[in-house]
């Protein structure tokens, strides 16, 4: 280990390595004598690039120092050669490595200084078994400007002298680096704007669709005044639908969307004239055509329009007479042909009717409502929603006495 021959010729004034003066072995001490001898032939503060050799022990300590470092770097930081290792490291304000993965596109990855610290010791290990660094830094100078130093060496180790040499060059890639950090900053604005506008969006969209809500049901209200009913037939449509419709197995979008949309289901009673709608006895039979083309007449009103909302609500108004047996109208539709929502409508629609007050009737007890309701199973009504209906009977009730006056 000890040195037999005198690498005296490579020391000068500048040097503040370890390894030639210590106790290292021949190897090591050639080694950096060639490459000090190499890079004092391109050293020079014209050339670009910044050669250096940076040493550190693999040990305990594993501080770095130079055996070489080019006078370019020594310039930038403003100090003495056997400064320059530690003053490198402070300045350090962020590295970047990069690297290919496995789909070719680049992975960057950015340590910022307060997080360089820590984990020193794991780069250091890093580059250790891949034998070669690429890194950029960016280095904060005494005058606070800042330049950007690419970093390439490659790694050799010496395990008798406990001894890894870095032999590298740094070079200045400030001007892209300021480049690709616009290109970045231009990026992440753009990014933040287009969150903006999908916020924006998403409000405008939310609005749009309370406005849709507001115009269609002051509509039906509207076609419900006329009819001597009151608003509450409607909130409470509302609510036994969406009940009836989740306990049938609707997921939650579907009975929310039904919630909104069967409060729409008498609107073609607008295009009935009031006469028929507010007779007080039973309707002749050509009364009673007429009163049943409202299905019609509100399918019409709602059509046009491929909202999921007003798409189930059309769908409703044409089918909220159908029954199960055949014989409702505008269609004849039976059993599954009527679509699920205009069932549930059905039930429900019939329900609050027969226990509401109108001005030609008193209102149901519940009770006789519910046994209404049984009759028709398998007649009129659905009979698996009629049983899910009469399994359910406390919801409903409670919707009912939270709304009627
Ligand atoms: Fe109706
Ligand atoms: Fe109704």
């Amino acid at each position: 280990m000890t040195n037999t021959h005198n690498y005296d010729w490579a020391i000068d004034r500048d040097y503040c390595g370890q390894i030639l003066r210590g106790r290292y072995s021949t190897a090591l001490k050639k080694r950096v004598a060639s490459y000090i001898s190499l890079f004092r032939n391109i050293n020079s503060t014209v050339n670009p690039t910044i050669p250096y050799i940076s040493a550190w022990k693999d040990s305990v300590d594993r501080s770095i120092w130079y055996e070489f470092v080019g006078t370019r770097l020594l310039m930038l930081l403003q100090c003495q050669s056997c400064e320059a290792a530690e003053l490198f490291r402070d300045s350090i304000h962020k590295r970047c490595s990069f690297e290919f993965s496995d789909d070719n596109s680049i992975i960057k990855e950015i340590l910022l200084k307060e997080n360089l610290n820590g984990i020193r010791g794991k780069l250091r290990d890093q580059v250790k078994n891949t034998g070669n660094v690429e890194a950029v830094y960016k280095v904060e100078l005494r005058d606070n400007s800042s330049v950007w130093l690419k970093d390439q060496a490659t790694l050799e180790t010496f395990p008798d002298d406990g001894v890894c040499l870095s032999i590298g060059a740094l070079t200045d890639v400030t001007r892209e680096m300021e480049l690709e950090e616009q290109r970045q900053q231009e990026e992440d604005k753009l990014r933040l704007s287009h969150a903006e506008l999908e916020k924006q969006l998403e409000k405008q969209n939310k609005k749009l669709w309370q406005t849709q809500l507001d115009i269609v049901y002051r509509l039906a209200q509207a076609a419900e005044l006329r009819d001597n009913n009151t608003g509450l037939h409607l909130t409470k449509m509302s609510y036994f639908c969406n009940i009836l419709a989740k306990t049938a197995g609707l997921n939650s979008t579907k009975s929310t969307l039904l919630f909104h949309a069967t409060p729409m289901h008498d609107v073609g009673k607008i295009g009935i004239s009031e006469t028929i709608l507010q007779k007080p006895g039973k309707l002749s039979s050509n009364e009673f055509e007429i009163m049943k083309t409202h299905s019609f007449i509100g399918a019409k009103l709602l059509s046009g329009n491929d909202s999921p909302l007003l798409k189930m609500a059309r769908t409703i108004a044409l089918t909220h007479h159908e029954r199960w047996d055949g014989t409702g109208y505008p269609n004849g539709l039976s059993r599954e042909k009527i679509p699920l929502s205009g069932r549930i409508a059905a039930i429900c629609d019939v329900f609050d009717a027969l226990v509401s007050q109108r001005p030609y009737k008193n209102a149901w007890p519940l009770d006789t409502a519910f046994a209404e309701i049984k009759k028709g199973r398998g007649t009129h009504f659905d009979p698996h929603l009629v049983d899910l209906f009469l399994d359910n009977k406390a919801q409903f009730k409670n919707i009912h006495s939270r709304f009627s006056m």
